[in-house]
Formats: structure tokens, sequence, C-alpha cells
């Protein structure tokens, strides 16, 4: 049927457009060789020290999203892009110019905050995450131009103008948020590194060493099939047991420093709470997974406590 010729020939010429799915694309060619671009380390160190000399006190680890328990900049920038998006459509509509106006500047006025979120998640990442984020926010400081551009030309009654530096604006914040795509989903910034923990051990108990072998306040490694685990055996006697590789990054927890019933993480410095793995201190959002620990005949054993009776255990008072 001719009908159905012409659906077969609409799906091919679509098939042809697309990337051959057994090798990688240009785009993402494209964005690979941006995470090993050297080019751009110059500008990595002193942007890391300046967005971490900024006094921003308590209010860091709430930009990192540590409340909400994941990163808050892919949420906050929803309203700039949102508020830009809708402005696009609004443009394109008759009679709609104050609304379009008012959308346009309701994401400038949002934008910095998503980027100063952005910023302080950015100056706590590895190397090859850090070069793809400065190129997002390289986009991202573009797209404000051309909006701000955009609004200063429908003030001044430039409409046509206007709208078409809103449509360049548009289209450079979307690749800008391809960027951030690739950042959170293919090189894992922001994502929770310690996730796969409950998934890869074993229900029950396992033995982790003898207790003759832990020194006092000294933290180590031992594991679990092949989880690395940090363990520190306290003053009291107490064994306490966390996942060894750092909900951030990765980062090995048992070359940290025991400080007050917490480990500091030696890449980034998030700190964690030994008896129950909360993370008390950013840029860490997520908590660490947290072994109970029993001595049997000498010999340490550890076991995973898991949801939701992690959630159900009493949390002390003091980290
Ligand atoms: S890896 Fe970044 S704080 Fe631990």
């Amino acid at each position: 049927m001719p009908f159905n010729r012409n659906i077969r020939g609409v799906l091919s010429a679509v098939r042809s457009a697309l990337p051959d799915p057994d090798r990688p694309g240009r785009v993402l060619t494209a964005v690979e060789r941006l995470e090993s671009a050297s080019r751009l380390d110059g500008a990595l160190g002193p942007l890391r020290r300046a967005v971490h000399a900024l006094p921003l006190g308590g209010a860091r680890d709430a930009l990192h999203g540590r409340w909400l328990g994941h990163p808050a900049h892919p949420m906050m920038v929803q309203l700039p892009i949102g508020s830009w998006m809708s402005a696009a459509v609004l443009d394109l509509l008759p009679g709609q110019r104050r609304g379009a106006d008012t959308l346009l500047a309701l994401g400038l006025a949002t934008a910095a905050p998503a980027a100063l979120a952005g910023w302080v998640d950015w100056a706590d990442m590895r190397k090859p995450q850090m070069r793809v984020g400065l190129v997002h926010a390289a986009a991202n400081i573009t797209a404000v131009g051309l909006y701000t551009a955009s609004l200063t030309a429908r003030l001044r009654g430039r409409r046509g103008l206007g709208r078409a530096l809103g449509f360049a604006g548009l289209t450079v914040v979307s690749a800008g948020g391809a960027l951030g795509g690739h950042l959170a989903y293919r090189q894992a910034a922001g994502a929770n590194h310690a996730e796969q923990v409950p998934a890869v051990v074993d229900p029950g108990w396992h033995a982790i060493g003898d207790i003759a072998d832990l020194p006092v306040g000294e933290p180590v490694r031992r594991y679990v099939g092949e989880t690395p685990l940090l363990v520190v055996r306290e003053a009291d006697g107490t064994v306490r047991a966390l996942a060894d590789r750092c909900s951030h990054m990765a980062g090995p927890l048992s070359r940290g420093k025991i400080v007050d019933g917490c480990v500091r993480c030696p890449w980034h410095g998030s700190v964690f709470r030994l008896s129950d793995g909360w993370n008390v201190g950013g840029p860490a959002t997520s908590p660490q997974p947290v072994f109970e620990t029993r001595l049997v005949n000498g010999l340490v054993e550890a076991r995973l406590v898991r949801e939701p009776d992690r959630a159900h255990r009493p949390v002390p008072r003091s980290a």
C-alpha cells in the first residue's frame, strides 16, 4: 500500500540520518576529546581555588544539595531553562510580548543561583570532569550574555533582534545542557559512587580479620568479598565499618582522617559519621553504606545494614 511505503521511506530516511550505533558518533567523539583537552588545564587550578575561597559557610553544603540527597544544581537549572523555553514559545505567538519578556527576565534572575551551585560542585570534581564542566559553564555564560542582550533589545523596542537573540540563547543553553548530561551520566559527576554496594555484597556475616590486627583509632582497609571497607577500632573496643569508596567520587576513606567519631575523605573533605555512615559534611550528598560488626572468637565479622533497617537505626545526637 502507498501509505505503508511512505512510512517505510520515512523510517529508512530517519535511520540513515542517525549515527551508526556500532561506533561512537561525531558528537560523542568530540565531547570525549574535550575530557582529555589538557589545554584547558591552566584555568582549572585558579578557578577551583577561587570557588573554594568564596565565603559561603554552611550555604556551600546547601548548594551541593546535601539537604536534598543529590546535587541541587540540576533542579535549580529548571527555572532558567524552563523560563527561557517558555519565552521562546510565547515569542512565536501573537500578542504575548509582555509574557515573553517577563519569562526571559525571570530566567536571567534565577540563572545566578543555579550557576553558583554548579560552580560549587565543579570545584570538587576530577580533571576530565572539570574540563567538560568548564565548557558547559562557558556555554551557559554565553547564553546569559545573549539573553541579556535580547532583553536590552526588547526594552529598546527592537523586538525582531530581541527574539533572534533569544532563540540564539536557547540554542546555546541547550548545547550547554547536553554537556551537563554528559557530565552527570557519562562521567558520573554528582552520582552516588557507593550506590552499588548493597547489590554486590552478599547478605549475612562476613569475617574481615583478627581484632588484634586492628590498631585503635586508625583507619584501615578490609574486604567483604571484593568490596573494600573502612574499618576503625575505637578506644572502647567498638569496631566501626563503612564502605571504603566515598559516595562523592569513590575516594578511599581508609586513607582519610578520623576526627570526633567521623572520617574525613582525603580527596575533597566529605565527612561521614562512623556510627551510621551519615554524610555530616559535603560535598558528598549521599551517606556511606554502613556495616554492623560483631566479635566471634577474636575474629571481627561485618554485615551490611540494609534499607529500611538503616533508616530506623537510632542516630546519635552529635556527629
Ligand atoms: S571523593 Fe570527594 S569527598 Fe570523597
